[in-house]
């Protein structure tokens, strides 16, 4: 579903377009080139593929996947998306969780119930380990990586350049979200203390589209939600953490 200019909405769980537990995927539609955003917790993402055709895109277009970050509802896909010849653009640390897998990074138990998701996402690895401000040039639109830690070590936001008008457009993952919401899970996903740095790097941006991993996105207006959580942090605060989803 196209939702503005060069952006879709192409998976997403809790919408119904793609699997349940999908995060919310977004594809970036360049001149040259496309790319999603995350691929959801499925191993097949032929569903996702299957909205990318609906808008008139042809898949063998997709040249990245830019990773927010290596949680099993955000990367299950990543390694049939590399049998497809994409590349998969994220953290240096998402590579080495990928690579040894949930389970062994974070010591889970795969008996529990809550945590067997975390332990059945495929390994995969990451292509292109991204260093803060590396961009990529997809054709009238440029996306720019910055590493924005807390709600997990490998979080990376991801902001487009549209060429076209100048706007800036971010795909946040988990890292922010409408309204300043943030996700903090227990150690040793999260680090609480890392947030406040971590959110630093979208400071200023004058960001319009905000595009997270749940929740609401919105078309206009989105540093305010990025600056509500980075000023509560400022403040001493807690920001509001987003529901349970
Ligand atoms: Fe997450």
């Amino acid at each position: 579903m196209k939702i503005a200019d060069g952006i879709h909405w192409v998976g997403s769980g809790c919408a119904g377009l793609s699997a349940e537990g999908d995060c919310h995927v977004y594809l970036i539609e360049g001149r040259d080139a496309l790319a999603l955003v995350d691929c959801g917790k499925a191993k097949d993402p032929a569903l996702i593929l299957k909205n990318v055709r609906e808008d008139g895109l042809d898949p063998a277009r997709i040249r990245y996947c830019f990773l927010t970050h290596s949680h099993f509802d955000h990367a299950g896909g990543c390694e049939s998306l590399r049998g497809m010849g994409v590349s998969i653009v994220g953290s240096p640390i998402a590579d080495d969780i990928l690579r040894a897998g949930a389970r062994d990074y974070y010591r889970l138990d795969p008996e529990d119930p809550q945590l067997r998701p975390w332990c059945e996402t495929p390994l995969s690895r990451v292509d292109v380990p991204v260093a803060h401000g590396q961009t990529f040039d997809l054709g009238g639109m440029k996306v720019q990586a910055f590493l924005t830690p807390g709600h997990s070590p490998d979080s990376v936001s991801f902001v487009l350049t549209r060429q076209s008008d100048g706007t800036r457009h971010a795909f946040t993952g988990d890292a922010v979200f409408y309204r300043g919401m943030i996700s903090v899970l227990a150690p040793p996903f999260s680090d609480l203390i890392g947030f406040r740095e971590g959110l630093s790097p979208l400071a200023g941006l004058d960001i319009q589209g905000l595009f997270p991993g749940h929740l609401m996105w919105v078309l206009k207006g989105g540093q305010r939600h990025i600056d509500i959580a980075r000023e509560a942090f400022a403040h001493g605060q807690m920001p509001v953490q987003k529901p349970f989803s």
